[in-house]
């Protein structure tokens, strides 16, 4: 598929994003905001200059009068600046509008099934409370450095060495949350047009921070029954990426966790190729009834190379195992590694609060006893969420995973951009699923996270039932969905 990411955008392209659409006196509304959620959610880059009215008529096979009304409302809400001879650009309304949030913000709808953001882990306040006492010690340095303090290192390190990885606290450098660290290693190990394997789906930040730093993405499947391993492998043999990024534990969205065996092929098809794999383990403490454990992937590496060391770099974060809120991430790689990171890191921030790091230090240490009461938290509302879905979807295919924080649900149309904006329209935030590819493709599947209260759980599959039986009703044609193309 041709990339959206340059300055214009074609109408075959923008029509293959929007997916189908309905023929009614309202089409024009519903591809504007079809266009709109594109926006928003950074599939069309701001800047990007649409198609022509007349060009999008022929191509979409709907009239010039629909056509005109649909840039007309895009430009009313802000979202598209048309100016003489210079066509119509994409832009962005002014923050604080009714109408727009910025991707992922659920705050201004009812429910919100956009952000998988668990609560605050039980024990988190008790934890807060009894630290209060030493926070002003941060106040005898300047408050915040680059590589983190000694204590919260160790405590991470000994964490890993507890989990079967020994590590020590030169391995590590605390960062911002996980997507601070992941954005930090793009930016510090790629060069541009470097090739860099994701999965598909994935959790779209890693592959926009990795664009953003230049790379030239491609892509290997993950479903809720796993990796096509021998695909993964043979793409690392065959493209030799740079990097690649994977979350084989709880993966986000599908849930899926990688096999221990397979872990083994993975790294050892990696050494080989001299791919550095940036394995993201912010979902890796979220089992609820998976039952096995095989301790951080790293612990497959073996030996060492000058430039990647081990070749594995890990990422870790508190916001998904304690409280998102805190902000605070990890990298764990060779020490050599670690001071690259160090040494890149001003150039995007000075440092991470060390106000928080004591805080953090005290969580870490903590975890074994709040991570079951975690997991017991996500038990109940994956199941709640779980049946509701199957009571009132029967027809939608609906996984349990066995951990981590979203349902990676099957529709039965090619509908998820549909089912976004008629969901919004009920005040519902959702993402779409293509937005979890690097391509567009995957409109059969939507992601629900089940970290909402249990009562916002019930009433946004109220919503998404309702959203779905107006759409069945619009008689959507199904689209066979397209198999991943690779992108290089
Ligand atoms: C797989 C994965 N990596 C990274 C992040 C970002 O985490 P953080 O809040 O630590 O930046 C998330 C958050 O959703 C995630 O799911």
């Amino acid at each position: 598929m041709e990339s959206t990411s340059g300055s214009r955008i074609s109408a075959r392209t923008l029509l293959s994003l929007a997916g189908e659409l309905r023929d009614d006196s309202a089409a024009y509304e519903a591809l504007a905001e079809r266009i709109r959620l594109l926006i928003v959610d950074g599939r069309i880059p701001v800047g990007t200059r649409l198609p022509s009215e007349r060009e999008l008529a022929v191509q979409s096979g709907r009239s010039r009068t629909t056509i005109v009304a649909a840039y007309q409302s895009l430009r009313d809400s802000g979202h598209v600046l048309s100016r003489q001879g210079s066509g119509s650009r994409v832009t962005l309304p002014r923050l604080g509008r009714q109408d727009y949030r910025p991707s992922g913000e659920g705050e201004n709808f009812g429910v919100d099934f956009a952000r998988a953001v668990p609560p605050p882990v039980e024990g988190l306040a008790e934890i807060i409370a009894d630290a209060s006492s030493s926070m002003p010690l941060a106040l005898a340095a300047p408050g915040f450095d680059l590589l983190g303090t000694l204590s919260l290192r160790s405590a991470i390190a000994d964490r890993y060495a507890a989990r079967g990885l020994p590590t020590t606290a030169d391995q590590i450098i605390v960062t911002m949350g996980a997507q601070h660290a992941i954005s930090l290693t793009a930016h510090t190990l790629l060069t541009r047009s470097d090739v860099v394997l994701v999965e598909s789906p994935t959790y779209p930040h890693a592959y926009e921070a990795m664009r953003r730093a230049g790379a030239r993405l491609i892509a290997t499947p993950v479903t809720t029954g796993g990796w096509e391993i021998d695909h993964l492998v043979e793409t690392i043999e065959r493209m030799r990426p740079a990097l690649a990024y994977l979350i084989p534990d709880f993966h986000n969205p599908t849930g899926a966790s990688m096999r221990p065996e397979d872990r083994v092929r993975v790294t050892e098809a990696a050494r080989a190729a001299g791919t550095i794999l940036v394995v993201d383990e912010t979902t890796a403490d979220l089992s609820i009834d998976r039952p096995w454990d095989d301790g951080p992937f790293a612990r497959h590496a073996r030996g060492a190379s000058p430039f990647s060391g081990s070749g594995v770099v890990t990422v870790g974060s508190l916001s998904k195992a304690a409280w998102a809120g805190l902000r605070i991430g990890w990298i764990r790689a060779d020490a050599a590694l670690i001071r690259r990171f160090v040494q890149a890191r001003p150039a995007g921030d000075l440092g991470t609060p060390q106000i928080e790091q004591l805080l953090a230090e005290r969580i870490v240490r903590a975890l074994p006893e709040l991570l079951p009461r975690r997991r017991e938290q996500m038990r109940r509302h994956r199941d709640a969420l779980h049946e509701a879905l199957s009571l009132h979807l029967p027809e939608w295919q609906v996984p349990l995973p066995d951990g981590g924080l979203s349902m990676w649900v099957h529709l039965a149309q090619s509908a998820s951009s549909a089912m976004t904006s008629l969901s919004e329209a009920r005040g519902l935030a959702l993402v779409a699923g293509p937005k979890f590819s690097i391509d567009g493709s995957l409109e059969r599947f939507l992601r629900v996270p089940f970290t909402a209260p249990i009562a916002d759980l019930e009433a946004g599959t109220r919503m998404l039932a309702d959203a779905w039986a107006q759409l069945s009703a619009r008689d959507v044609r199904s689209m066979a969905d397209t198999r991943l193309p690779e992108m290089v």
